[in-house]
């Protein structure tokens, strides 16, 4: 075995590609976020790694509240446009039909085929950036985006991304149910 060794850095490959909303200064302010993810199921407790320097963070400290949108792959644009400007030079809400939700001081996108509403729970301050830490209070869909009540990962057509290439991707094909491929294996294994 001849591994390379790549240093310490964020090699989580793939991200999730989301768009970050909050009310900043009595408007809505979207960011694209790479850093998200999944802290706890039930309840459901997001985070989100945001940069001390964007405008952003403010809103979401002020209102307590905040939305993570998921872009559709045709989205990629628009998407990308949320990580080169700052709200704090260009109202970057007039790109989207924004709505709000239970919280109300959430903004979310139309476009978007998923988008949670989060109440903020908890911030964990780093040197560069500061982690906020929310509750999933409820989640916003389309019916042409779910398949038996639930969110269709074909029919959203979600982005994903590498860091360090820096490149957006679509989801490629099924490999299999999830706890469920496994199970011939756990059966051989487990006589
Ligand atoms: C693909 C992509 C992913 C990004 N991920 C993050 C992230 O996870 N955290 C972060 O603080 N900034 C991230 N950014 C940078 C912010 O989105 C960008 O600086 C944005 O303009 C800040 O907007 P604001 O000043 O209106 O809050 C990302 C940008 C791009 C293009």
């Amino acid at each position: 075995m001849d591994k390379t060794k790549l240093g310490a850095d964020a090699f989580l490959y793939p991200m999730p590609v989301s768009l970050v909303g909050a009310m900043v200064e009595k408007r809505p302010n979207f960011l694209t976020v790479a850093f998200c993810g999944i802290m706890n199921p039930h309840p459901p407790i997001i985070y989100v790694a945001l940069n001390k320097a964007h405008y952003t963070n403010a809103g979401i400290k002020e209102n307590s509240t905040f939305s993570v949108n998921l872009p559709s792959a045709e989205m990629v644009r628009i998407a990308d446009y949320c990580g080169l400007v700052s709200g704090r030079e260009t109202d970057k809400s007039e790109q989207f039909q924004v709505f709000f939700g239970e919280l109300n001081t959430a903004p979310m996108i139309a476009d978007c085929p998923l988008s949670m509403e989060c109440r903020l729970l908890q911030i964990l301050d780093f040197k560069m950036d500061e982690v906020f830490i929310g509750e999933i209070w409820q989640t916003y869909s389309e019916e042409k985006f779910l398949s038996e009540g639930l969110p269709d990962p074909r029919k959203m057509d979600l982005m994903a991304l590498t860091l360090h290439d820096n490149n957006y991707w679509r989801l490629g094909e099924k490999l299999g149910r999830a706890w469920r491929i496994g199970k011939t294996l756990k059966e051989e294994t487990c006589r």
